[in-house]
Parts: C-alpha cells; sequence; structure tokens
C-alpha cells in the first residue's frame, strides 16, 4: 500500500505511475505498449446481434453480408472489433445460442465464404472478428446429441448428462432450468432424463467427458485458422454440475416461470470450470487471441477467478457488477469503478447487451434522455479497461418491448409473461435511417422496428453535432488518440461528492480530468488544479454549457466535461 496525503494530485500521480501495471503479469500473445499492454487492451469491441443489425437478402433477418456492408459505419464509429452473437447452425430456439454444427455458418446468415470475405474486409479496416462459443450446451438437433439420445450404449452418450430419475416421473433432482421448469428432460426411449441448465432444446455437454473437451477446444482452433481473433464464451458459469446431483437450496417464494426460487449452488461456479478456461486460453494464446467470458459474478472475488492466478484464464471476463448499477449515482458508480480498479486483470465494461435492457431507459429520466445517453458514453468510454459497446447504444435506440404476449418472439417472454416479458425488447432492427423499417430490411423484420427510428438512426445523427452519435464518435476518437485515456491509471477524485463523478486517468506525469454530472442540476466543481501542480484543465470534449476555468469545472445537468491538465 502507497499512503499519500489525500490531496495533493502530484503524489498521486507519482504514486500511480509506481504502480507496475497488471498487465506485465499477463502471460501469451504480444504486447504492444511500454506498458505491456495487448491489442485488447487498446482495442474498443462493438457487439452485433446478427438477426438485428442489418439484412442484405430482404428476408427479414439480418446477415454476415449485412455486417460487411456496414464495416465502413464501424471503422468511422472507432470500433477495432466486432463480437458476432452466434451465427452457427442452429434451430433459432434461442436465436442461435442452440448450435447444431460449431463449424459451419447458418444459412440464413449466409455461407462460410460470406464469413471468409466479412473476416478480409474487416481485416482491411483493421477491425477483428469475435466469434461467440456456446462452451456449456448445443442444440438438441446437433448430430452429438442426436446419436446421445438414439441409445445408451451410443457412441455419444456420455457426450451429455444423462441420469436415472428417481422414481416414476421423478427427475433425478430439484434443480430447475433458469429458463423455467425442471432442468431435466424425460427421454421415453432410453428411459433417462438429460440435463439443461438453458432451454430443453440446449442439452448440456458433460465436460468431464475428455472427448468433449478436445472437441470443444478443436472447435475454437479451426476458428482462430480462419481468422477470428477470440471468442466471447457463453455462459461459462454453468459448465459443471455437481456429479452427486445433491438438490439446490431453494425458498418458498417463486420466479416469474412459477418455479420455487433456489440458489444454483451444484450447478454453476464449480471449480472445474477453471480448469477447462486454462485449456481454453493455452490455445487462444497460440493465436495471439482473446478470450471474453459471460461472468455473471456476485462481487470481485469471484470475477478474479475468472481472469485466473496469473491471469492465465479470461483475459476479459464481462463486470457485470457495473451494470448492477441501475440508477445515475455518482457513489454507486465510484464504489462499482474502485472494485473493478482493485481487481487482479484488466477491466470490461458493458452497459447493455442482448440480455440486459437498453441503457438509454434504464438510465434515462425520460427529459433528458439523450444528455444521460452521452454522459454514460462518457463514463464507460474513458474508464480504464476496455470498453463493448452493443449495437445501438451509440444512437439512442431504446429497449421496445412487445405490446401484447403473442408478438413475443424470446421464448422466456412468452412463458414468463407478463412477469418476465423476455429479451425482444434490447434486440431489435438497427436504426440506420428514417426510412421504412429503419433502413434495416426492404422485407418485414423478425421484430418490429421502434417508433422511435424516425428521429434516432444513423443517418440523421451523422448529419447533428449535438447528436448521440457524434458524441459517440467524438469520444472514440479521443480514447485512440489520447494515451492517458487508453493506458492510463484510474485515479478517482472528491470522493464524497453526491452529483459529480470525477476521476484522473494518469500515465506518467500526464493526466486527463474527466467530470461527470450526476444530477438534474447544475453544478460548480473546485478542482483545486493550480494547488495541484497544474495551471488549468484544457478542454477536450464537453457537452454544450460545461467548461472549465481555472480551478473552477461548470457542468450543466448531466453535463460532461474532459479536460487535459496542462501545467
Ligand atoms: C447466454 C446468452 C443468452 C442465452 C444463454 C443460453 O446467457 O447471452 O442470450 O440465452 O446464454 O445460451
Ligand atoms: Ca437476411
Amino acid at each position: 500500500m502507497i499512503h499519500m496525503r489525500p490531496n495533493s494530485w502530484v503524489s498521486v500521480i507519482a504514486a500511480s505511475f509506481l504502480i507496475a501495471p497488471f498487465a506485465l503479469a499477463q502471460t501469451g500473445g504480444k504486447t504492444i505498449d511500454a506498458q505491456g499492454h495487448h491489442w485488447w487492451q487498446h482495442a474498443v469491441f462493438y457487439e452485433v446481434y446478427p438477426r438485428s443489425f442489418a439484412d442484405s437478402n430482404n428476408d427479414g433477418i439480418g446477415d454476415l453480408n449485412g455486417i460487411t456492408s456496414k464495416l465502413d459505419y464501424l471503422k468511422g464509429l472507432g470500433i477495432d472489433a466486432i463480437w458476432i452473437t452466434p451465427c452457427f447452425p442452429s434451430p433459432q430456439v434461442d436465436f442461435g445460442y442452440d448450435v447444431s454444427d460449431y463449424e459451419a455458418i447458418d444459412p440464413m446468415y449466409g455461407t462460410l465464404a460470406d464469413f471468409d470475405r466479412l473476416v478480409a474486409e474487416a481485416k482491411k479496416r483493421e477491425i477483428r472478428v469475435i466469434l461467440d462459443f456456446v462452451v456449456n450446451h448445443t442444440s438438441d438437433q446437433h448430430p452429438w446429441f442426436l446419436d446421445s439420445k438414439s441409445s445408451r450404449t451410443s457412441a455419444h452418450r456420455d457426450w451429455y448428462i444423462w441420469r436415472d430419475g428417481k422414481g416414476k416421473g421423478q427427475p433425478p433432482n430439484n434443480w430447475t432450468s433458469t429458463f423455467g421448469g425442471s432442468a431435466w428432460e424425460f427421454d421415453p426411449k432410453t428411459n433417462q432424463y438429460y440435463y439443461h441448465y438453458f432451454y430443453k432444446q440446449q442439452p448440456d455437454l458433460n465436460w468431464r467427458n475428455p472427448a468433449v473437451q478436445k472437441a470443444m477446444l478443436d472447435v475454437t482452433r479451426w476458428w482462430y485458422k480462419r481468422g477470428v481473433a477470440g471468442m466471447r464464451l457463453d455462459a461459462v458459469d454453468t459448465l459443471f454440475e455437481d456429479p452427486n446431483l445433491t438438490d439446490n437450496p431453494s425458498r418458498q417464494e417463486k420466479n416469474a416461470f412459477g418455479d420455487l426460487l433456489q440458489e444454483h449452488k451444484y450447478n454453476t461456479k464449480l471449480p472445474e470450470v477453471h480448469e477447462a478456461l486454462r485449456d481454453l486460453r493455452k490455445v487462444a494464446d497460440e493465436y495471439n487471441s482473446v478470450l471474453i467470458g459471460e461472468t455473471w459474478t456476485a462481487n470481485i472475488g469471484e470475477l478474479n477467478e475468472y481472469y485466473g492466478k496469473g491471469n492465465n484464464e479470461l483475459q476479459m471476463p464481462m463486470d457485470f457488477l457495473f451494470t448492477t448499477v441501475n440508477k445515475l449515482s455518482a457513489p454507486e458508480f465510484r464504489k462499482q469503478i474502485a472494485a473493478i480498479n482493485s481487481a487482479a486483470g484488466w477491466p470490461t465494461f458493458v452497459i447493455s447487451n442482448h440480455d440486459i435492457a437498453r441503457s438509454f431507459d434504464r438510465y434515462g429520466d425520460g427529459q433528458h434522455n439523450d444528455q444521460i445517453a452521452k454522459l454514460m458514453a462518457a463514463l464507460y468510454l474513458t474508464l480504464r479497461g476496455t470498453p463493448i459497446l452493443y449495437y445501438g447504444e451509440e444512437i439512442g435506440m431504446k429497449t421496445t418491448m412487445p405490446a401484447r404476449r403473442e408478438d413475443v418472439k424470446d421464448p422466456i417472454g412468452r412463458s414468463g409473461w407478463p412477469k418476465e416479458k423476455g429479451r425482444d425488447g434490447e434486440r431489435t432492427p438497427m436504426q440506420w435511417d428514417g426510412s421504412n423499417n429503419a433502413g434495416f430490411s426492404k422485407g418485414t423484420p423478425w421484430l418490429t422496428v421502434p417508433a422511435t427510428a424516425k428521429i434516432y438512426n444513423v443517418a440523421d445523427e451523422s448529419n447533428d453535432p449535438n447528436s448521440i452519435l457524434t458524441f459517440y464518435k467524438n469520444v472514440l476518437k479521443l480514447r485512440h488518440t489520447n494515451r492517458e485515456l487508453r493506458e492510463g491509471n484510474y485515479v478517482p477524485l472528491n470522493q464524497n461528492d453526491p452529483n459529480v463523478l470525477s476521476y484522473l486517468r494518469v500515465y506518467g506525469d500526464q493526466a486527463v480530468l474527466v467530470a461527470l454530472n450526476m444530477s438534474g442540476s447544475a453544478q460548480t466543481v473546485d478542482f483545486k488544479i493550480s494547488k495541484n501542480g497544474f495551471a488549468s484543465a484544457k478542454g477536450l470534449l464537453a457537452t454544450n454549457n460545461s467548461s472549465a476555468r481555472g480551478d473552477i469545472v461548470k457542468l450543466e445537468p448531466y453535463g460532461v466535461f474532459i479536460g487535459q491538465l496542462v501545467r
């Protein structure tokens, strides 16, 4: 621990320079800067939900050629890597998270040739392509499962988790599926139950079987050799189950599906998960690739386990604790940021995704939503760590839930209605322009385009210097060109301020000040800049009426000020 006077930035800056960057401890892959950072630490990632991004053949469903046609847009936005959610052959029960062939492309999304062209075109623009690897389960239509269920002695029987019931009509234990109902499905043909943490069409693989491990590692090799720069690993918490099938502790209250609430103590986060991740990491390192994890952790201790001892597991476990801050609150965000900065690895920030309601309405107050969208951008794009933008966040897309149960596409929305309306709301088509269907498709889009597309769309916002999109572009440009914002340490300031979240990003003896007003009233903050060895903060980027003069930063309601400290 280094102790310093709380108010002296000079000592803070000096001390933060002395702390060895975590990155230096990381193994594998090439480093790209003096701090020992890897390519993915400098990169800005963007999540593409392929069904909803751009439809090139007008069948109402987005596709790979659609993504390729938008690479110039992504380049212009400031994106270095795209993560495409599953585009493999799939019956689409869970919209691609039920994979029936890991080494092919679903015809609705295109062909392998289209994929290769996407990777090649992306490479020309220095954009890397990350795929989504559904490691826990396959589709029930995958040939492995079809063979597995064909007989108790089939070659793939032990590739999945089959058990006898406790008695007639009684599953092996009390485990429930996170998508509702028992996690066990009875197969009358072989008179046993198979286990599924998600839908019954998504049987869990048996990761204790070395043949499964080998097959899955080979899948990653196959894609890395095709030019893929990494994998987002789906649902890693759920890879292993207690072999004794101990019942989970449950409570009397019921969830949206009518099941008793239970703690998934014996079927998530088992220690064996980490062995599997270390194996996946070894292969990734051979190809200078990155592993991103869908890691739902209860605290930073659990997150640290996903980085692995000596950072030998996931380079980028997502910090979902950050998304649990569901209101604009400087103290709440300050707390989460401090927590992730004390973690054993490089932070990974998301503010929404295909499973989490969009930030525009999670944080918006209904009156200042555009301003708040900019504030959120200034937050997760200037923190120390790698951000993953969810498509559409950059134009202020809003969560648009289906109005009626019969319009719902996501199965959990149908079974959980009205308590759980599903995830269609955050998966609506990308809003490219103000035309019909927002320029997403000339056919009928698989999900209805929100009415707000007339105002919130790429074409119109590109021409508006005050738009959310222009703000995103400006922050990302700054991030790419300013070393402090890209690589610097995080130093919190004014930690008792209830309204304004402020911090420095410090690299060497240079510092950038970020001040974010999370309140609906104007704020004036005295940063005592002159007492801290600097003359002033020279504005780099600010919202309309926010500015700095001498020691004082003035912020409009939900205002943003980012400035370079000058001597
Ligand atoms: C992950 C995905 C989610 C999917 C689930 C089952 O949580 O993000 O969309 O439904 O895994 O594969
Ligand atoms: Ca299509």
